[in-house]
């Protein structure tokens, strides 16, 4: 209706505040990325330093041990700090926790930019650490203060920039990694220290940003300043069908109280939205997809390929190429075919994958097998299950449950990315060419799960979605198909 009319305006001030938050994204995809291309490198520069202290050459066990812990350290950091979102978002308010946060970035900088000069790769393991608090902190921070200023016409777009922040972050610490430009001996501190310069310009910008206007209005009652900020993002002056809305909210909010992570557990009301959500953010992650973005370049090197940083370069760009792709068809295609046909996708290929990897030595063409495999299985988990269970959340649960919410699913995301980190090596030392068999089991499991239990949320407001539950909850809940739930909601008379 006419609350369209003057919401759907891309302003110059809505594009600066949601490039500025997502350069958080960015933070997070770039240090995702960072240690794949370089890690022979920084192994040399642990190995040197293992031997100035202790005379001795490292052994593959300790090189390995530490190698893994500087990679999945990161991921510990991503845990707690997920997980802590809400001690700062509704105290200090979304855009400057954001800001507050950028302490985080500096410090990590110096701690891995200085390093090398320091002979500490225990600075590198801390600054890895610190760099992932920030990270995990972003992974709410960002989606929540997009969501907040988009207008709800452009909210699903506006907000799947946080995967493509993500994916370009990546793509950049990839680039970078070449041997060429930051990947060698010498400047690999500033390939890690890097991260100083994009916690300097979103501390430059941020202040020029405005606050959530939900947050000025619902945690704070300030009504004028609410209604200036959302002239300033929409471009108009008439702002009254926005502020509407945002009362209403406000009003739902009271009524519907603030549920706390135990409360989300024990009510039976919750039950089928929270395995949901928690599922869907294993599936993410067990996929396997951070096996080829942590160590890519190795895989390729096994597989035989020549060019490995080339070929891992590849892999990023096809997985920022089809993030454009989903953005284009989630809308269409719905959420839950696209994960599944990701799944399915990402199965066929890690089947590819193994094949591959296992013939190599008797045809050395499998190689390129391997390669075609790689970038198939990145590209379909860009289509559903990179971006989709990380804004399927916000779809799933109403207003009072959500923020707690967001805290166990970034929980359970950071927790797997973490189990995958650290275990792959280990794995694929045990399992050889065989290890990618164990993420086919896991994905063809997620498939099936979501084909019996995850709904079509494509189209419908945050009230049909939860009446669905509701009923489900009422009605015994496991029995209901997906289509139930979908006629449930459809038909329900909110
Ligand atoms: C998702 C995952 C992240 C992964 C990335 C790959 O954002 O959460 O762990 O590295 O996709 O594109």
């Amino acid at each position: 209706g006419n609350r369209k009319d003057n919401t759907t305006r891309i302003t110059f001030p809505l594009m600066l505040s949601v490039g500025t938050a997502v350069i958080g994204s960015l933070q997070f995809g770039y240090n995702t990325g960072v240690i794949n291309a370089p890690q022979k490198i920084i192994e040399k520069f642990i190995n040197e330093t293992y031997f100035e202290r202790y005379q001795e050459p490292i052994s593959k066990t300790t090189l390995t041990a530490i190698w893994s812990v500087a990679v999945s350290i990161f991921s510990v950091g991503g845990i707690v700090g997920s997980f802590s979102v809400g001690l700062f978002v509704n105290r200090f308010g979304r855009r400057n926790s954001m800001l507050m946060a950028n302490v985080l970035a500096f410090i990590a900088a110096a701690l891995m930019g200085f390093s090398k000069i320091a002979h500490s790769w225990e600075m590198l393991i801390v600054g890895r650490f610190v760099v992932g608090l920030y990270s995990g902190l972003s992974t709410g921070f960002v989606p929540m203060y997009v969501g907040e200023i988009s207008p709800t016409a452009l909210r699903g777009a506006l907000g799947t920039f946080h995967q493509l922040g993500i994916v370009v972050g990546i793509l950049i610490a990839q680039v970078f990694g070449m041997e060429a430009i930051m990947g060698n001996d010498d400047l690999w501190p500033l390939l890690l220290g890097f991260i100083f310069i994009l916690a300097l310009i979103q501390c430059i910008l941020l202040p020029l940003c405005p606050k959530s206007p939900r947050f000025l209005l619902i945690n704070r009652n300030e009504e004028n300043k609410a209604k200036a900020v959302l002239k300033k993002l929409r471009g108009t002056t008439d702002v009254s069908s926005d502020m509407q809305e945002m009362k209403e909210e406000s009003r739902q909010m009271m009524r519907e109280k603030k549920v706390t992570i135990p409360e989300l557990f024990r009510s039976h009301l919750y039950r089928q939205p929270l395995l949901i959500a928690v599922v869907l953010q294993l599936s993410q992650q067990l996929s396997g997809i951070n096996a080829v973005f942590y160590y890519s370049t190795r895989i390729f090197e096994k597989a035989g390929v020549e060019q490995p940083v080339y070929a891992t370069i590849g892999a990023g760009v096809v997985n920022t190429a089809f993030t454009v792709v989903s953005l284009f068809i989630v809308e269409r295609a719905g959420r839950r075919s696209l994960h599944m046909l990701g799944l399915l996708g990402m199965a066929v290929s890690a089947v590819l994958m193994t094949i591959a990897m296992a013939l190599l030595d008797q045809l050395k063409w499998m190689s390129y097998l391997s390669i075609v495999a790689i970038f198939a299985f990145v590209a379909f988990f860009e289509l559903g299950p990179g971006p989709i269970p990380w804004f399927i959340v916000a779809e799933l649960f109403s207003q009072g449950p959500r923020p707690s919410a967001f805290a166990v699913a970034g929980f359970s995301n950071w927790t797997a990315n973490f189990i995958v980190g650290m275990t792959f090596q280990y794995v694929e030392e045990l399992c050889g060419p065989y290890v990618f068999i164990i993420f086919t089991v896991l994905l063809l499991f997620f498939l099936v799960f979501t084909y019996f239990k995850v709904p079509e949320t494509k189209g419908r407001t945050f009230d049909e979605i939860t009446a669905g539950f509701r009923q489900t909850a009422a009605t015994g809940g496991e029995k209901n198909s997906p289509e139930e739930l979908n006629s449930l909601g459809a038909d329900s008379p909110l």
